[in-house]
């Protein structure tokens, strides 16, 4: 789970891979580094913490080579350290080579390596491929079948870059089962695990497919399957428009992108939804289809295949997964159709139950992360139809669906995800709708009254961000807890999931987030005055019943805040603070109630001092199982 890149051609090449490597930092910032080739003899420059501190390094070392690769880490095995850090070199000190993803067989393959007289540095489980190209090497043959009869002894899914001293010339790239593209320029050549990295320098790409190797040089690249077998594929044109970063006058990108809501939600309905009284479209594209960039557009499900479902099972991870536990909910109201919302990682090693009559979605925001896409995989082996919701309309996961619902966020910086999730959300309420108007579950009068309050969300939601003075004043009053426990009932329980969650990921504070009624059952038992409880409490089906729950948790004396409507005054006499959002539909409600919760985390985590944009140990994209 990293970043890889490289470059050749007559540019420095450290400060290319610098510019590269800052694309990527989202997968990874426990450690960075380059191997270049430098007047004939392959150097390493790498360091412990984020990328500035290879930055410093590079200051210091000037390198003017016009070769070379790097990494931005993660740190699966081994802890975050210079010596754990990549590139990893063989014992020769001739062979680097960066890795994302996991060596499953590592240990064997170093102890057989240990036992031929091999010296490991590091308790990486990369190390072991320098070691054992360098062994197969030692044995003969040209540079790509030594690389070829190297991964044949390697078992799990990996992308690497590899550079060699004796071949200053080249950059060799393998893809097995992750992503890597190659852009080309004008005599020169870059490599990079996502796409976004190389658009800086040119929109040509070529996209390694699944296991493929690539060789590199300035003059373009060759493809190889792993049997050696020359492909040939042209390269693609990307969107060639600027990939800008910049907080645009706000502290951090957290905040920056909690303040984008109400736009990407305005982008992401009206790509869908043009007015209240036509069907939402998903057959648009999300890239020029001239462009032929090969990643799949809009839903292709015919009204007879919608027809024929009988199942729904979705797939993901952290945040995403919090905003398909919402959908599965408006897809059971609206839709009829039984949902099922699984973990990703939990599909691995348990019976799958899907059929030529399920709808598999998975639901990712990077559209790489390793758990969501193998559990989509696998629905896809078994014959379900496929389907995608993510914000990168060039990632992975839209190379494996031919359905692809994109939302429109532009990139998400920080780490801890917010606009996606309500854009996320907003695809569900879309879909839920377009698949009952389809089956005819919903009147069109229902479905043009859903639409027009759909429409109403993101004015709400600005006015929710116009109270965010207050919401400090009372954030910052609890940022001294230990332990903090969010509760909310039907649609909401996921917003406490997710309110929870984001004061985790930016705070430190433990906090959990419960079924309101499956409070009693067990983690009432952590309360008293030290704990303050969230309650999100929606006027609705549920209100009463909540609000009895949070009566429990006050008569353990907790500290009461509430998430509740404008003028309600049960919750301003129950509750000792009360973050209050206008009145809304219950079944629209989760689209306003996080957000209050993402400022209140926003604000806990900037007044302890936090790293708000990138919080320790994540990462933005987790592209290991
Ligand atoms: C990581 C991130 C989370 C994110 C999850 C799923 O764990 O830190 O913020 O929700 O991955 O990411 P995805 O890109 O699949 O939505």
């Amino acid at each position: 789970m990293c970043g890889i890149v490289g470059y050749l051609g007559p540019l420095n090449a450290a400060p290319v891979l610098l510019s590269e490597l800052k694309c990527l930092e989202y997968r990874g910032y426990d450690s960075a580094g380059v191997a270049v080739i430098e007047n004939g003899r392959l150097c390493v420059m790498k360091a412990a913490g984020k990328l500035s501190n290879l930055e410093n390094l590079l200051a210091t070392q000037h390198p003017t080579a016009k070769v070379g690769i790097g990494h931005t880490r993660w740190a699966t095995h081994g802890v975050p350290n210079d010596t754990n850090a990549h590139p990893h070199i063989d014992s020769t000190g001739t062979i680097a080579v960066v890795h994302n993803g996991i060596i499953e067989n590592f240990e064997e393959l170093k102890e057989d390596l240990i036992n031929k007289g091999y010296a490991f540095s590091s308790d990486t489980d990369s190390e072991v491929i320098a070691h054992l190209i360098s062994y197969e090497l030692s044995k003969g043959g040209e540079m790509l079948d030594v690389i070829l009869r190297s991964l044949k002894q390697l078992v799990g899914a990996y992308a690497l870059g590899i550079v060699s001293q004796e071949h200053p010339d080249r950059i060799y790239a393998v893809n097995h089962h992750y992503s890597l593209s190659v852009g080309l320029g004008q005599d020169e050549s870059f490599l990079a695990s996502d796409s976004m990295a190389v658009r800086q320098y040119t929109n040509r790409v070529v996209r390694l497919e699944q296991s493929e190797i690539a060789e590199i040089t300035t003059q373009g690249v060759r493809l190889f399957t792993f049997d050696g077998t020359e492909v040939k594929r042209s390269p693609i044109a990307m969107d060639s428009s600027p990939y800008v970063i910049d907080k645009c006058g706000h502290k951090h990108f957290l905040h920056k992108e909690i303040h984008e809501q109400p736009l990407v939600l305005r982008q992401t309905l009206t790509k869908y939804l043009r007015h209240p009284n036509h069907p939402i479209d998903f057959s648009v594209g999300d890239v020029d289809p001239e462009a032929n960039d090969g990643t799949a557009y809009g839903v292709h499900l015919t009204d007879e295949e919608i027809k024929g479902l009988n199942h729904i099972n979705v797939f993901a991870c952290g945040t995403a997964y919090h905003a398909s536990m919402v959908g599965k909910i408006l897809l059971e109201e609206l839709v009829g159709i039984p949902v099922a919302v699984d973990i990703a990682s939990e599909i691995r090693g348990r019976k799958l139950l899907v059929n030529e009559s399920t709808l598999a979605i998975a639901v990712s925001q990077s559209g790489e992360t390793a758990d969501t896409l193998a559990a989509l995989k696998e629905a896809k082996s078994k014959g379900a139809y496929t389907m995608g919701i993510t914000n990168r309309a060039d990632s992975h996961l839209a190379q494996i669906t031919p359905n692809l619902i994109v939302t429109e966020c532009g990139i998400e910086v920080s780490v801890a995800a917010t606009k996606t999730y309500v854009a996320q959300l907003a695809s569900f309420y879309l879909l839920a709708i377009y698949l009952a108007e389809k089956r005819g579950t919903i009147s069109a009068d229902k479905a043009r009254e859903m639409k027009m309050q759909l429409n109403s969300i993101p004015t709400m939601v600005e006015q929710i961000l116009a109270r965010e003075e207050e919401i400090k004043e009372t954030s910052i009053k609890y940022a001294d807890a230990h332990d903090v426990v969010f509760i909310g009932r039907g649609l909401n329980f996921p917003t406490a999931l997710e309110g929870a969650l984001k004061l985790k990921e930016l705070s430190y504070i433990h906090a959990s987030g419960y079924a309101a009624g499956e409070l009693k059952h067990g983690p009432i038992a952590v309360l008293d005055q030290n704990v303050p409880v969230i309650t999100v409490l929606m006027p609705g089906t549920v209100y009463e019943k909540t609000l009895s729950n949070a009566q429990e948790a006050r008569a353990r004396n907790a500290k009461m805040i509430v998430v509740a409507v404008d003028g309600d005054e049960q919750a301003a006499k129950t509750f000792d603070s009360v973050l209050s959002i206008p009145p809304i539909d219950e079944l629209f409600s989760p689209l306003t109630t996080i957000v209050p919760l993402q400022l209140l985390s926003y604000f806990i985590s900037d007044y302890l001092g936090k790293d708000v944009d990138q919080p320790r140990n994540l990462a933005k994209s987790v592209t290991v199982e």
